[in-house]
């Protein structure tokens, strides 16, 4: 037996004996350079945390909400594509993990297994990411669907009406499924429980999309389908008319400027938008772009209470989650964390990857000497360390 998962990078390195090449180097990687990529995850580990000690620590409570639901800690499964390709039935697997953690799963627009089939597998409501493709019938429709599943709240994707490029993509021929070229036929070779998972399943292709999206030409290729329909003119206009057929949580998604978190909170007090994201898509976007927990304070001292901030990108352990609660962040989302513990070992690993981060946020906290999650603010963090509220104050 090999050594016990006490870490995500633990979960990662697995997943990355275990997950054919180019679906591991689609979830791990950004785009161009991957300057931002590394900043999501380098910026968390400046800031410090402030050691108490000798206060009471019994009785500690992680229990929290995002946009006014209950979650047995601030963090939910985000969005990511492909994810049944990182491990078969994959967004299954992961919304069955998160429903048993008490948080919340988001399914991608770009899944392999569709909304009815995460429906029909799960009790507790999951939430919909959307992207919006030229073919406004076909999104009035998978609203419409997201909507007989009962989904909790939409997830409105504003940060890629155009792929960025992720170098690895191209040099990969990236598919779902594998087109069965040579050089990915003996890269499977050395991937069995992968094969056997998949040869088990009929979800190998995009199931939201597939069958319910008029002249799709080539759907097994995200970057060629995302250039082919995604709507480059997707406006902030566009919100309304989604709400409207929506009518529940919308949360936006993409966010990383207060001049844009601004225009989010403009909707917010008009009851449109309950929660933005601040997010560079995982650093997958603009490379060069600020990461985005630097993003947060500037962002969270904008909007004030107008709107809900939560924020991705960077997030791999208990402590990340904490840094961005105390920056201003009601909750976090975790994309590459569960998809490495997937990858690793199914819905075991997600399972385990949601143990991880509990147990690294529960005793952080802890040992910050605050026992109630609601009680994290800045005053955790030591304060020369700290990304810069004022980081754009000079821009007007
Ligand atoms: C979007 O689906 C991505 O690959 O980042």
């Amino acid at each position: 037996m090999s050594h016990p998962i006490t870490c995500i990078e633990d979960l990662r390195l697995l997943a990355k004996r275990r997950v054919p090449r180019m679906f591991y180097d689609y979830a791990d990687s950004g785009s161009w350079s991957e300057s931002t990529y590394r900043a999501n995850e380098t910026d968390f580990a400046r800031i410090r945390l402030r050691q108490r000690v000798a206060v009471d620590m019994t009785d500690r409570s992680l229990a929290s909400t995002m946009v006014d639901q209950p979650v047995a800690m601030p963090v939910a499964l985000a969005p990511t594509g492909l994810t049944g390709m990182q491990h078969a039935d994959g967004e299954i697997l992961a919304a069955k993990a998160a429903e048993r953690a008490g948080v919340p799963f988001t399914l991608s627009t770009m899944s392999i297994c569709s909304i009815e089939d995460v429906a029909a597998n799960t009790t507790a409501p999951f939430w919909f990411q959307l992207y919006v493709m030229k073919d406004r019938e076909f999104i009035g429709r998978l609203i419409d669907r997201a909507k007989a599943a009962r989904c909790g709240a939409l997830v409105l994707t504003f940060d890629l009406q155009i792929l960025g490029q992720r170098h690895k993509d191209v040099k990969n021929g990236l598919t779902a499924p594998p087109k069965p070229t040579l050089a990915n036929l003996v890269n499977l070779a050395t991937k069995p429980g992968w094969c056997l998972g998949m040869l088990g399943t009929k979800r190998r292709t995009f199931g939201n999309i597939v069958g319910h999206a008029k002249d799709v030409k080539d759907v097994s290729s995200l970057s060629s389908w995302t250039a082919e329909q995604f709507d480059p003119k997707l406006s902030w206009d566009d919100v309304q008319w989604i709400k409207d057929r929506w009518g529940g949580k919308l949360i936006l998604k993409g966010i990383l400027d207060p001049e844009d978190a601004e225009k989010a909170a403009v909707l917010a007090d008009s009851g449109i938008v309950d929660a933005l994201i601040v997010s560079n898509h995982g650093g997958r976007q603009l490379d060069g772009a600020l990461s985005s927990i630097a993003a947060v304070p500037a962002i969270a001292k904008a909007v004030g209470d107008r709107i809900e901030v939560l924020m991705d990108g960077g997030v791999r352990s208990g402590q990340d989650v904490i840094k961005a609660v105390a920056l201003g962040a009601k909750g976090v989302f975790i994309g590459r964390a569960f998809l490495y513990g997937l990858g690793a070992m199914g819905e075991a690993g997600v399972t385990t990857c949601l143990d991880i981060i509990r147990r690294e946020l529960d005793t952080t906290m802890a040992l910050c000497g605050l026992r109630d999650i609601a009680d994290v603010d800045a005053r955790i963090l030591v304060p020369s360390t700290m990304p810069d509220a004022a980081a754009f104050a000079s821009m007007r």
